[in-house]
């Protein structure tokens, strides 16, 4: 037998008993006559006592094992004198009498403890080793906790969990798609899921009515801390419903997911923000509401007044930084660097303090006078003490970089707690937008994503202005889900790909099967996908999605354990028709 507990369960109630254990050695330490030490398993710690007075052989092999090593303690548990509040079992200890080796251990590349030595490199390279910390694997927990979660509220709402395939066609997400030869079609490839998108519409055609999927799905595009070339979703779709009552569904899963794995009752319906107004207000379609510091045009207020800066751009706008009037000369320094650096790509950052006195001083005095401050600060709101942060330059860019600043704020002020969740869906996105590279329109979302329909005949005569019935559930300022309501009329969908600039014979060859099942009876539909990945991170209070994935890749995208991507044989590339031309 290797065990009759397990290393976290133990207690005074345990005092007497007589039991085995086995798990790894996390370290030992020699104290006169005793050596102690610590035996970890996924449950836990317990600490394991030789004594040299009566047992000297097995406590000079106890003194012999090394860290990583596994093995079983046999022995009987007693009540300790030195108690450690900080651990689960830290009020007993194992003597042990007797000790097995069960597999030795070279020394560790890194401290295996909640803060290892091990910087991200090394612990990805033997992430198995970086797993056996407790705060990754609390995190994997968390993840199957959420999972499970999902599956029974899901199914209690009488969701159908489907599994679709992974080698299809290329799926209309608009990331690039990851390929696999075919060796048995020559010439021709599969590409994995960026989403099982028309998958699950057709199950709504094949009368599923309500499916749900915990599923992977492969997009190749460039990674950060919440993008991963592989992914999972919580995807979904719905038949028979219009916008809000898929938006009230889903809710309805956030709620459970939030009462049960945060024990946090969010009350009412979440509420909801038109795409132009975050984007204004925001400066960004996925805004954090725990804190204010909105954005204010100024624009109209502010040009004709001598100050070439503002006056040769398209737009100006500011934020209001309450209690920062004090901020000293590096922290203006700091911030505008912030705003200066290529990913925002501003010229400058434009400041006003209004002082405790009611005084204003602005590093444009040259240009505005203390009565035209006094209009930014009504404007901004702006009490004694606040300082007024403004930039200027072409609309869309200066939108993203005050929303940059706000969010950088509002760290730098505290106002982002952890603890505090502002759940938000953000609705009415534009249908299509115009890509200048390309010169046409995109779809925002998917292709199959529905106009409202008084919207409909704008799509004929300015489509920029048609809005969708798409929507994201934004939390905290993290877009955790997406999705909308399809057009599920062939005539429509045929109208949507024209303006797409795909031609007929372009869209029969990618969505063909899509559209001949829109041919026999399609219901009215709708869907969502969240990021799992981003939720659990969220949950755990994390910022990377990578921390809280088994086995994730880095920023390049590899998989620093197995070595992969790699190259792979001559003979195999011969067997897949494939040469490669570096
Ligand atoms: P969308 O493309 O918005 O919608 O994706 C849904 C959600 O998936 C998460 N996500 C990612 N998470 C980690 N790494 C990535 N590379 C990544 N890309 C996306 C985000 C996002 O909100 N088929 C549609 C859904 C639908 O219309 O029903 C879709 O995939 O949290």
């Amino acid at each position: 037998m290797y065990r009759t507990h397990n290393c976290g369960q133990l207690s005074l109630a345990n005092v007497g008993e007589r039991v085995i254990l086995s798990g790894w050695v996390q370290k030992s330490r020699d104290l006169g006559g005793m050596t102690f030490l610590d035996l970890r398993d996924r449950y836990g710690i317990t600490q394991l006592v030789f004594n040299m007075e009566t047992n000297p052989a097995l406590c000079e092999t106890a003194r012999k094992l090394g860290r990583e090593f596994v093995i079983r303690g046999e022995g009987t548990v007693a009540e300790r004198s030195n108690k450690n509040p900080q651990m689960a079992t830290g009020e007993i200890e194992i003597l042990v009498e007797k000790l097995d080796i069960l597999s030795r251990s070279i020394v560790p590349p890194f401290t295996i403890e909640d803060k290892s030595d091990g910087g991200d490199d090394i612990r990805m390279k033997y992430r198995y080793l970086d797993l056996r910390r407790s705060p990754v694997r609390k995190n994997l927990q968390l993840r199957h906790q959420m999972a499970m979660e999902v599956r029974k509220y899901l199914s209690q709402e009488g969701f159908l969990e489907v599994e679709t395939p992974v080698l299809i066609k290329s799926t209309p997400e608009g990331a690039r798609d990851f390929v696999v030869p075919s060796r048995m079609n020559p010439g021709e490839f599969y590409a994995l899921p960026q989403s099982p998108q028309t998958f699950k519409q057709l199950l709504m055609v094949a009368g599923f009515d309500k499916y749900f999927q915990i599923v992977k799905c492969f997009r190749d595009e460039d990674l950060r801390a919440d993008r991963q070339p592989e992914f999972t979703q919580i995807d979904c779709e719905m038949s028979f419903v219009d916008r809000d009552d898929l938006l009230e569904a889903f809710e309805g899963l956030a709620k459970h997911l939030f009462r049960t794995i945060k024990g946090v009752e969010i009350e009412g319906a979440f509420p909801k923000m038109a795409y132009d107004e975050a984007m204004a207000r925001f400066g960004n379609d996925k805004p954090d509401l725990r804190f204010g510091l909105e954005i204010s045009e100024m624009t109209k207020m502010v040009q004709q007044k001598g100050f070439q800066v503002f006056d040769s751009v398209e737009y100006v706008g500011a934020i209001c930084a309450p209690g920062c009037a004090g901020y000293s000369r590096k922290q203006l320094d700091d911030l505008t660097d912030f705003v200066k650096r290529p990913q925002l790509g501003m010229k400058g950052l434009v400041y006003a303090r209004l002082q405790e006195d009611g005084t204003l001083k602005s590093s444009v005095d040259k240009f505005f006078d203390e009565a035209a401050l006094k209009e930014w600060a009504q404007m901004l709101g702006a009490k004694p003490g606040d300082l007024m942060l403004v930039l200027a330059g072409e609309r869309a860019l200066t939108l993203k970089a005050l929303s940059e600043l706000r969010l950088e704020m509002g760290t730098r002020l505290g106002l982002r707690d952890p603890d505090t969740f502002i759940p938000l869906w953000v609705v009415d996105f534009p249908l299509l937008e115009w890509d200048e590279e390309t010169s046409r329109f995109h779809a925002m979302h998917h292709p199959f994503t529905s106009p409202h329909e008084t919207d409909i005949e704008l799509l004929r005569t300015d489509p920029g202005k048609v809005r969708a019935k798409a929507y994201d559930l934004v939390i905290n300022g993290v877009e955790i889900g997406g999705g909308s309501i399809r057009i599920h009329d062939e005539g429509l969908q045929k109208l949507m790909f024209d303006k797409l600039g795909f031609t007929e014979e372009e869209a029969r060859k990618q969505f063909g099967f899509l559209m001949s099942a829109f041919r026999y009876g399609a219901p009215p539909h709708g869907g969502i996908a969240f990021g799992f990945d981003r939720w659990v991170a969220m949950f755990a209070g994390i910022d990377s999605i990578r921390d809280v994935i088994a086995f994730p890749k880095n920023n390049a995208g590899r998989d620093v354990m197995i070595d992969t991507p790699s190259t792979i044989s001559e003979a195999q590339l011969k067997e897949l028709y494939l040469r490669v031309t570096l």
